[in-house]
């Protein structure tokens, strides 16, 4: 993997190896995908400042996230069906993390189950929340995840309804994929993909697979989302879950300032500024944008994150000068997954991570701590905050 240079060939890559459907559900954006562009389009437009014959040989990007030490302030997020990637995804993915010195957050929506990837690797994880209308369900899952000793609970905000992702509907995105001709050829062409997914533990989502009706062949993950995901999940409800909840809680999908104060009271110990990679609603504003805003409220009180369109060092330098402590990754390493497994995803963070170097290197920067607004430029089309 070493001669792959960056995530776009990772993508490339991963688009040769893996089948349409699930390649699309990785990709897709809801609606007309505006703010999945503009959550690019913005990071590209925020230019950073070059600075020159500063001593740089002592830099490092080693951090804490929520306290714990990590090489790089990044951490792998919740992905839907990462064992459709590629078999075994979400063990593949945590064991590249782990080795690379960052968190991973097992999706509920997951393949592998909470206690496969615990069963496989040894150190703490994080598990990712969705709340569901059963909720004894919901405090089992919860419990399965302290049983499991994941160290942090990530809370999702943004979905509790879903927002359509036009390829879903037109590829017939079903888990696992229904055996219809043109299905079936895609996966012929596809057959190191095959194998792997044969050879994974699971063809279905783990964590709910025994708990949650119809599991087996979901016939429309939208409208069995619908049917499942409860619509009534309000701030009284992190409440419950806080207090049923041991250990660190993450709250992810706030594009608001409002919303972040209200989550500062709930006591969440992080919020991850996110539009859920330009997933949920469609003409909302990109997470690089809504960040500088939030930062400034609420990031003396609560460890602030962001996600959603991250696929570069550079990008990672700009969310962290204006005011995130560290970045969250989907697509980014969904691509090294697709492209070679667990390989792929620790080439997918070692890139993230020299990107970041180098881009510290060369905007004379020693430490993550240093990094605040003064990298930015001051160009005649962006001042300088
Ligand atoms: C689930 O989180 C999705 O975005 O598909």
């Amino acid at each position: 993997m070493k001669h792959i240079p960056c995530i776009e060939d990772l993508r490339e890559q991963a688009r040769r190896n893996v089948p349409k459907m699930f390649f699309e559900y990785a990709e897709a954006g809801s609606y007309n995908q505006e703010t999945l562009r503009a959550n690019r389009a913005d990071f590209e437009k925020l230019k950073l400042r070059q600075r020159i014959l500063v001593n740089v040989d002592k830099r490092s990007t080693a951090t804490t996230i929520l306290g714990e030490p990590v090489s790089v302030p990044l951490a792998l997020g919740p992905i839907g069906l990462g064992g459709m990637m590629h078999g075994d995804g979400e063990i593949l993915a945590c064991r590249a993390a782990q080795a690379m010195g960052i968190p991973y957050t097992l999706s509920t929506m997951s393949i592998n189950s909470i206690e496969d990837v615990a069963a496989a690797v040894d150190k703490p994880f994080w598990f990712q929340l969705y709340v569901m209308r059963d909720r004894g369900f919901i405090k089992e899952l919860i419990h399965r995840a302290a049983a499991a000793k994941c160290s942090a609970l990530m809370l999702t905000v943004d979905l509790q309804v879903i927002g359509q992702r036009h390829n879903d509907i037109r590829n017939g995105l079903t888990v696992p994929p229904e055996l219809k001709i043109r299905n079936i050829i895609d996966i012929m062409m596809r057959p190191a993909w095959a194998l792997s997914i044969l050879k994974g533990k699971r063809k279905t989502f783990g964590n709910l697979a025994g708990h949650v009706k119809d599991t087996s062949n979901i016939n429309s993950l939208a409208k069995w989302t619908a049917s499942q995901f409860d619509p009534t999940l309000n701030w009284k409800d992190v409440e419950w879950i806080k207090s049923i909840w041991p250990g660190k809680l993450i709250l992810k999908g706030i594009l608001d300032v409002d919303d972040a104060r209200i989550a500062v009271s709930t006591g969440a110990d992080a919020i991850s500024v996110s539009n859920h990679g330009g997933r949920q609603l469609d003409g909302a504003p990109s997470a690089i944008a809504s960040l500088p805003r939030i930062a400034d409220a609420v990031g003396s009180e609560v460890e602030v994150m962001m996600d959603s369109g991250v696929r570069t060092g550079a990008d990672m330098m700009r969310a962290l000068a204006l005011g995130a402590r560290s970045c969250i990754i989907g697509r980014s390493y969904v691509y090294g997954l697709g492209a070679g497994g667990q390989a792929g995803v620790a080439r997918a963070i070692e890139i993230l991570k020299n990107e970041l170097d180098i881009t510290m290197a060369l905007c004379g920067v020693n430490k993550v701590s240093e990094i605040d607004r003064n990298v930015l430029a001051d160009t005649e089309t962006q001042q300088r905050p």
